[in-house]
């Protein structure tokens, strides 16, 4: 629980009843909740929408049906299923309305399917809808080891581009390398835009940038003609001003991505978008990361390595321990079990 705005450390571990399951509800036993920068933000007060407190943060889950309410087709108690919550997923348990339900692809375990959700809408939505990329395409990934940066590798990569990876530690690079990056830049070491520009043969085409601050120009600055600069967000904290003779030179576009609010504003088009990316999960075009978990009662260490750049890759919470008196683990388990994949 988040009882007032404040630092992760300041999050409290609540027992609570299990809520009712009336009528069109389906309660879920939540064996994983992925952990996102947002999470974060919202805790802290820094996110856009600031919502009433207290409140429990938590924006995406993956766990097994338990109980199903009268009047709901579609979901049986024992289906695995992954939902994008918005606030309230760091739990053991939770009720949600059918639609909110997505079934988890066999191919995904708990860990993977609670953390994919948000990183690869958010991919998909950057390289497909709000801009294009195709065969031999040169994206630049920004915080390339991050949940956000991690997938754009691999949906770029799965759409044929060739991927430049850019990340500030060695250790962070190797990952990225893992994941299918074609090449890759030291932030910490080396020139962005210099390196960029040689690595793609004098610009790149696409940048997908969830950092922000000062590495933002430099991107812009190695973008071919018509090359695009998405911009997905500021992790770095700072967000950037931009020359516009940067933007006009060689006809760049810099173009906004706000996943979260086009989904609400189109839920249709975004179980389109979903259905698309769990798709080519299932036929193993698109391969999300196993997460490295954390107790659920260790969300404020965990939030804090989320924010102090410790984090590679996904991070997720085992929501298996504590678990309600009645729980019964079911046959998949909690994370890390031997769901295939
Ligand atoms: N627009 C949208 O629709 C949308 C959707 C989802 C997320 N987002 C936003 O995208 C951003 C990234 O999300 P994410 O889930 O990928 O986060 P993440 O997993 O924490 O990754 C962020 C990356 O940013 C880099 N970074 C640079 N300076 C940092 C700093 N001071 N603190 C933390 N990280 C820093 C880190 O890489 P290096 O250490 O390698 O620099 C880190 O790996 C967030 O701002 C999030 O709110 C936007």
């Amino acid at each position: 629980m988040c009882q007032d705005f404040g630092e992760p450390e300041t999050l409290e571990l609540e027992e609570r009843p299990s809520p009712p399951c009336g009528p069109g509800r389906v309660r879920v036993r939540v064996w994983a909740a992925g952990l996102n920068y947002v999470d974060a933000l919202f805790v802290q007060g820094r996110y856009q929408i600031r919502p009433p407190t207290p409140f429990t943060p938590g924006s995406e889950l993956a766990g097994e049906v338990t109980e199903v309410g009268d009047g709901v087709d579609g979901w049986t108690v024992g289906d695995r299923v992954m939902a994008s919550v918005g606030l309230g997923g760091f739990v053991d348990e939770i009720v949600l309305r059918p639609d909110q339900l997505l079934a988890v692809p066999e191919v995904l375990d708990f860990g993977q399917a609670a953390t994919m959700g948000q990183s690869y809408a958010t991919a998909w939505f950057t390289l497909t809808r709000r801009t294009s990329v195709g065969e031999g395409d040169r994206v630049l990934v920004l915080g390339a080891a991050g949940g956000v940066g991690l997938a754009c590798i691999d949906v770029a990569r799965s759409l044929g581009a060739s991927v430049i990876a850019a990340a500030s530690s060695p250790e962070k690079l190797q990952r990225c390398i893992a994941r299918g990056a074609h090449s890759v830049i030291d932030t910490s070491s080396e020139d962005l835009k210099g390196r960029a520009r040689e690595l793609s043969d004098g610009g790149v085409d696409v940048v997908v940038d969830p950092v922000g601050g000062p590495l933002s120009e430099q991107a812009l600055r190695s973008l071919r003609e018509d090359g695009r600069l998405m911009v997905v967000g500021f992790a770095s904290g700072e967000i950037p001003q931009l020359p516009a003779n940067q933007v006009l030179l060689r006809n760049r576009r810099v173009i906004g991505v706000d996943w979260g609010a086009w989904a609400l504003r189109d839920p249709a088009a975004n179980a389109d978008l979903l259905r698309e990316v769990l798709d080519r999960v299932a036929d193993g075009t698109l391969r999300p990361v196993e997460p490295v978990t954390y107790p659920l009662a260790e969300v404020a260490t965990a939030l804090r390595d989320l924010l102090e750049r410790r984090v590679v890759g996904k991070a997720a919470l085992d929501c298996a321990d504590p678990a309600p008196a009645d729980a019964t683990v079911g046959p998949d388990g909690p994370i890390g079990s031997d769901a295939p994949g």
